[in-house]
């Protein structure tokens, strides 16, 4: 297990449950100085995060999980990012031979045949670079919330990530309603990626999201055509 003796999971869940997202973010960046990351992918929440973990740790590291089908808004939203608080992103590729071979096997848009293909894509783009990123780490931050889906409705504000060798991941926003992310957002003027203004709350690859209609759910346009219980692409899974 990679996390410090100093404290049991037990015990960091019970006191993180009420705990503010900053003294979450103090603590983690106290406890673990320059070997704990941010997973951002530029969507609401983690424009949240980085705004308040850059005002406690302006050289807190940060990585994006580039998969080659973001939006251009995305980037955009990185370059605002770059130009206003300086930040050097870490910046994660698919390995380059496994996506040639997936694209010479299976073309450009297999994740649209069948659930296997679409993890498989997933993989390659996201879940292999993940591992990749978080390798030497001790700690990760997400900007996961428990209301973004059936998935991750029992989700802690602190967990052991048996997926990535035991390490801990800190999941500050867990509570959080979406009128409080965005009330943080215009609050403290936080740049945020401009399709979030043509109806896409949940935000990833281009051919993978669309924009939901008002009342729909907050995934809906993620991955629309699989059921709700089916939509994790794999960097949250859980391995038991
Ligand atoms: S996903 O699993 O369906 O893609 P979602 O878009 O809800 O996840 O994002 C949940 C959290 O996973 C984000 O707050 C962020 O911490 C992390 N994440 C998702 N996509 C990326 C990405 N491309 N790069 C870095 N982190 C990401
Ligand atoms: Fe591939 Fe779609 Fe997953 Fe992006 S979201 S990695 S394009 S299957």
């Amino acid at each position: 297990m990679a996390i410090s003796p100093s404290f049991s999971i037990d015990e960091l869940q019970k006191q993180f449950e009420t705990a503010s997202y900053d003294t979450i973010l103090k603590w983690v960046a106290a406890e673990y100085g320059s070997a704990f990351s941010l997973a951002c992918s530029f969507g609401a929440e983690d424009v949240v995060l980085l705004d308040a973990l850059l005002k406690i740790d302006p050289n807190a590291r940060v990585f994006v999980l580039d998969t080659g089908r973001l939006h251009q808004e995305t980037y955009e939203v990185m370059e605002r990012f770059r130009g206003r608080y300086g930040v050097a992103f870490e910046v994660y590729s698919p390995d380059t031979v496994s996506l040639q071979n997936l694209l010479r096997a299976k073309g450009p848009s297999s994740f649209y045949e069948s659930i296997d293909n679409r993890k498989e894509c997933c993989g390659i783009r996201k879940v292999e670079p993940l591992k990749r990123a978080l390798a030497g780490q001790k700690a990760w931050i997400t900007g996961l919330r428990r209301e973004q889906a059936v998935t991750r409705l029992a989700l802690p504000k602190a967990e052991i990530d048996l997926s990535h060798g035991g390490i801990l991941k800190l999941n500050p926003l867990a509570d959080w309603t979406e009128a409080r992310v965005w009330q943080y957002i215009r609050t403290n003027d936080v740049p945020y990626n401009a399709l979030h203004d043509k109806g896409f709350p949940s935000i990833g690859c281009v051919p993978c999201t669309r924009a939901v209609l008002p009342g729909e759910d907050l995934r809906a346009g993620r991955w629309w055509w699989e059921a709700p219980e089916h939509k994790e692409c794999g960097l949250h899974t859980k391995r038991k």
